[in-house]
C-alpha cells in the first residue's frame, strides 16, 4: 500500500471523500435510528390521543423514506360476509392520475378504501400471510397488471403484519430503486410491529366508540321517552327531587324543571304524604296521594314508586297519574246512582204521602176555619180554651205545611228528564227567586245584586228556579238572626268562554272543611230538626249537571261562602246597554204581598 504521501492529488484526493463516505453499516446504524425514533414519536402521539389516521399517514411517510420507495399503503385485512379477505387502506399515497381520480381519493381516502382483487401481489400477502417481493413485476405471474394512466410499477414488496399470532394488515411499498430484498425485511420487523399494535389500538378505540355510542343512544332513547310520558315522573335522591318530567312539571304548576331541581320531596305533597314518594310500590298497588299544585289546589294522584339507577347511582323513581277527574267521575256517577234509587223510592213515598196529606190539610183548614167561625159567633168554644184549640190547629196546619214542602222536594227526585226545556232569561228567574226567599233574608243581611250582560240559557225553567231559590236560602239561613251592616248577600252574574255563570256569595258561617265534601249528599244537613231535610244541594247538583253545567264551592269559615253556577251556552251574551241593575243594593227592596 502506498503512503498517503506518495499518492497523486487525485488519488488523495478519492480516498479522502471515501473517508468522509458512511460506510454501509454506519448507513445501517442511521437508518434504524432514524426508523425508532419515528416509531417512538408515532407511539407518544398514540398514548398522547392524536388521531390514528394521523398516524398512519405518518408512519406512511417513515415507510417510504426508510425503504427509498414512490408510493405504498398501510391496510387492514377485513373479511367479507363469506369471509374471503379484502384490504382496508388506512393510508395510502395519492397516486392518483386523472381529475377524476383525485376527487375520489380525496373524499375517500380518509375513510380508508377497499381493494378486493386477491389476484394481484397485495393480494397474494393477504391469501398466503407471508411477505411477497417482487422485484421484475411485468413478467411476476402473481401480478394483475395496472390500469391505464397509474403510475408505472417496477418494484414491489409487501409484508403482512400480526397481533396474536392472526393476520391483521398489511403495508405494501413500491418502485425502490434496485428493488427490495429481506434485509429490508428484517430491516421493517419493528415497523411492523408498531403497525400491528396501532392497529389493535384502533380496533379497540372504535369497539370502545361503538359501545358508547350504544349506551348514549339508550340514554338518549330513554330519556325521550321519560320526557314523552303523559304521567309525571319525579326522580328524587337522599328527599330532594334530581329530574322531573315535563308532565310533572305541568301536574305541580311550575314552569320550568329547573324549579323542582333539589326541592324536598315532602313540599310536593300534603303534609304527611311523602311515604307514597318513598315507600316502593308496584304498578298492580299504586298508592294514592294528595300532589300540592303551585297554585294551591290538591291534586289526587296515583303513585308507583321504584328503585333504578340514574346517572350511576341509585335513585327512587315516582311516576304519577292525576286521577282528580276521574275520581270527581266515580264519585258524581255514584251520586247520581243513589240519586236515582233514592228517585224511585221518593217517587214511591210522595206518592203514598201526598194523597192523605191533602185530604188532611184540606180538612184541617176546613176545622180552623169552622172553630173560627164558632168562636167568633159566640159558640160554645170561647175564652182560653178556643184559643189553646187554634194554637194548636194552627201548629197542625204549619207542620203539615212543612210535611208538604218534603214532599215536593222528594218529588223532584223521581222526574229528572221529562220535563219542558226553553231559553230562560237569568235575570228575572233570580228577581223572583229573592222575592220568594224574602221573608229569610230581610232581617239578616243586605242584598246586592251585580249583574252583567248574560244571554238566556237552556233549561227549564222552574228547576234552575229551585236551584237559585235554595241557594239563596241557605246563604240567608248562613246568616246570624240579625246580622249586622256587614252581612251581605251578593249575587252576580257573567259570561265567559261559553258558559253562563251564577255566583251567589255570603259572608255568614262559613262551613267547615270537614263538611266540604258531604253538602253536596242527600239529607245532609246542620240544621235543627224541621228546618232543613238536607235535599237542598244534592236536588241542585242533580239539576245543574243534568244541564251539562257544574256548580263549585268555596268557602272559610267566619268569612262566608261562595256557589258558583257554571251553564253552558252558545248563545252570545247581550250588548252592554242592555245591563240591569248592576251593583244595586236592594235592601230597601220589599216584595209584593
Ligand atoms: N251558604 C251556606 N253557608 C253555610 N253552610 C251552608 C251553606 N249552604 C249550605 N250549607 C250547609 O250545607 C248543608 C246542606 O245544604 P242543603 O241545601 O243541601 O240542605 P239544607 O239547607 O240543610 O236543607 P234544605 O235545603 O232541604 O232546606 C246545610 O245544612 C249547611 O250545613
Ligand atoms: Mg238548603
Amino acid at each position: 500500500m502506498k503512503q498517503f504521501e506518495a499518492l497523486s492529488g487525485s488519488e488523495r484526493a478519492a480516498l479522502l471523500q471515501k473517508a468522509e463516505e458512511p460506510s454501509q453499516l454506519e448507513r445501517e446504524l442511521l437508518a434504524s435510528n432514524q426508523l425508532l425514533q419515528a416509531l417512538t414519536e408515532v407511539q407518544t402521539g398514540f398514548i398522547h390521543g392524536r388521531p390514528i389516521s394521523q398516524l398512519f399517514d405518518t408512519l406512511l411517510s417513515i415507510l417510504l423514506k426508510l425503504t427509498a420507495s414512490e408510493y405504498g399503503f398501510i391496510g387492514e385485512v377485513r373479511r367479507t360476509a363469506e369471509g374471503k379477505p379484502f384490504l382496508k387502506t388506512h393510508a395510502i399515497t395519492n397516486v392518483a392520475w386523472t381529475q377524476e381520480l383525485r376527487e375520489f381519493y380525496a373524499r375517500e381516502a380518509p375513510r380508508g378504501l377497499e381493494f378486493h382483487n386477491l389476484k394481484t401481489l397485495f393480494g397474494t400477502v393477504l391469501t398466503t400471510g407471508e411477505p411477497v417481493v417482487s422485484n421484475s413485476p411485468s413478467v411476476d405471474p402473481r401480478r394483475a397488471g395496472i390500469p391505464e394512466g397509474h403510475p408505472p410499477l417496477r418494484a414491489f414488496l409487501g409484508l403482512p403484519f400480526h397481533a396474536n399470532q392472526e393476520m391483521i394488515g398489511m403495508v405494501g411499498v413500491a418502485n425502490r430503486p434496485g428493488g427490495y430484498d429481506e434485509n429490508i425485511i428484517q430491516f421493517l420487523a419493528p415497523f411492523l410491529a408498531t403497525c400491528g399494535s396501532l392497529l389493535v389500538g384502533l380496533r379497540s378505540e372504535q369497539q370502545r366508540r361503538r359501545a358508547e355510542q350504544e349506551v348514549w343512544r339508550s340514554e338518549a332513547n330513554f330519556r325521550a321517552l321519560i320526557e314523552q310520558c303523559p304521567d309525571a315522573i319525579l326522580i328524587h335522591r337522599k328527599g330532594q327531587v334530581v329530574f322531573a318530567n315535563t308532565t310533572a312539571v305541568k301536574l305541580l304548576g311550575v314552569s320550568r324543571p329547573e324549579e323542582l331541581q333539589g326541592q324536598p320531596i315532602a313540599s310536593l305533597v300534603e303534609p304527611g304524604e311523602e311515604k307514597a314518594l318513598t315507600q316502593l310500590s308496584s304498578a298492580s298497588a299504586p298508592s294514592e296521594v294528595r300532589i300540592r299544585h303551585r297554585e294551591g289546589r290538591q291534586i289526587l294522584a296515583e303513585v308507583v314508586t321504584v328503585l333504578l339507577e340514574f346517572y350511576g347511582e341509585p335513585a327512587t323513581v315516582c311516576l304519577a297519574r292525576d286521577i282528580t277527574e276521574r275520581r270527581q267521575l266515580q264519585e258524581r256517577f255514584l251520586l247520581n246512582e243513589r240519586m236515582a234509587s233514592l228517585g224511585a223510592m221518593a217517587a214511591g213515598v210522595a206518592h203514598e204521602i201526598n194523597t192523605p196529606l191533602a185530604y188532611m190539610l184540606s180538612n184541617l183548614n176546613y176545622v180552623s176555619e169552622e172553630l173560627q167561625a164558632l168562636a167568633g159567633a159566640g159558640g160554645s168554644l170561647s175564652g182560653d180554651h178556643s184559643r189553646e184549640i187554634l194554637d194548636a190547629l194552627a201548629e197542625t196546619i204549619v207542620g203539615s205545611n212543612r210535611v208538604r214542602d218534603i214532599v215536593s222536594n222528594l218529588k223532584l227526585f223521581s222526574r229528572v228528564d221529562n220535563e219542558k226545556h226553553g231559553l230562560v232569561q237569568l235575570h228575572p228567574l233570580l228577581d223572583s227567586c229573592v222575592k220568594m226567599a224574602w221573608s229569610e233574608i230581610k232581617h239578616r243581611a243586605r242584598l246586592v245584586k251585580s249583574y252583567g250582560p248574560v244571554p238566556p240559557v237552556q233549561a227549564n225553567e222552574s228547576r234552575l228556579g229551585q236551584v237559585f231559590l235554595n241557594l239563596i236560602v241557605n246563604a240567608a239561613q248562613a246568616m246570624p238572626e240579625e246580622g249586622g251592616d256587614s252581612a251581605e248577600i251578593r249575587i252576580s252574574t257573567w259570561h265567559e268562554e261559553g258558559a253562563v255563570v251564577v255566583s251567589i256569595q255570603d259572608t255568614g258561617k262559613g262551613i267547615p272543611e270537614e263538611h266540604l265534601g258531604k253538602v253536596f249528599d242527600p239529607f245532609f244537613t246542620t240544621k235543627p230538626m224541621g228546618v232543613g231535610t238536607g235535599l237542598g244541594l244534592s236536588i241542585c247538583h242533580g239539576i245543574i249537571t243534568a244541564l251539562g253545567g257544574r256548580i263549585t264551592l268555596e268557602s272559610k269559615v267566619g268569612r262566608g261562602t261562595t256557589f258558583q253556577i257554571f251553564l253552558p251556552t252558545t248563545v252570545p251574551p247581550p250588548a252592554e246597554e242592555e245591563r240591569r241593575g248592576r251593583d244595586q243594593g236592594v235592601n230597601s227592596y220589599s216584595p209584593p204581598g
